[in-house]
């Protein structure tokens, strides 16, 4: 069976739209855990009312990055991830953690990537003044916001859009879109070709 672990910062509504599919289409894996940089993260409560256990792993703890990273990927090692979903993880991760975990990181970013990485996207958008803004779901790489596109959704901004409302549409589609791509990464469904991407229907799938 594979194991799927999580990682959170905040609402955990993400993390949620996982569980959620999982318990629903019996995704037929090992949840290990979920572990959060922050003790206070409602995703925590989440974790915990689906039963997974969970893990808070506080960043202010350590002196550095590194040594943050370093800790995080050793409760990582014990629980033997498959696939590590980021759903709303607030850390940069450095590139040695980034390389040992090479193909199992798996992010969810709130526009439309290469666009608007970084934090403050929905804000920069109506900035910027574009008519489509979205979410995507890549693979982690050590350039931030930059690998593999595994899937995106794009939704219209509308006049009147406010930073609340374009959010909010936005999540609409992050929670659609990042349940089958965790599922089709532990089912081993996803081919990759440098940053071009396919991931095999269920149907088809050996
Ligand atoms: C989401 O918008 C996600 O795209 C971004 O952080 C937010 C997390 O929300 N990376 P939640 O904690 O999943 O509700």
């Amino acid at each position: 069976m594979k194991n799927l672990v999580l990682l959170i910062s905040g609402r955990g509504s993400n993390l949620q739209s996982i569980l959620q599919a999982e318990r629903e289409q019996g995704w037929g894996v090992h949840v290990r855990g979920v572990i959060s940089n922050r003790a206070d993260a409602g995703g925590l409560d989440i974790a915990r009312a689906y039963g997974v256990p969970t893990q808070v792993l506080a960043h202010t703890d350590f002196p550095n990055r590194e040594a943050f990273d370093r800790a995080l990927a050793d409760a990582l090692d014990a629980l033997e991830p498959d696939v590590i979903a980021l759903c709303g993880f607030m850390r940069v991760l450095g590139s040695a953690f980034v390389e040992r975990f090479a193909g199992r990181l798996v992010n969810i970013h709130p526009s439309l990537l290469p666009a608007f990485t970084g934090l403050h996207t929905h804000a920069r958008a109506l900035e910027e003044g574009v008519k489509w803004h979205g979410a995507t779901v890549h693979l982690v790489s050590s350039a931030l916001d930059h690998g593999p596109i595994l899937a995106q959704a794009a939704v219209p901004v509308l006049d009147g859009d406010t930073v609340e409302t374009l959010a909010a549409r936005v999540l609409l589609e992050e929670h659609r879109i990042y349940p089958p791509v965790v599922r089709a990464l532990l089912e081993g469904r996803v081919q990759i070709d440098g940053l071009r991407t396919r991931i095999q229907p269920r149907e088809s799938a050996p």
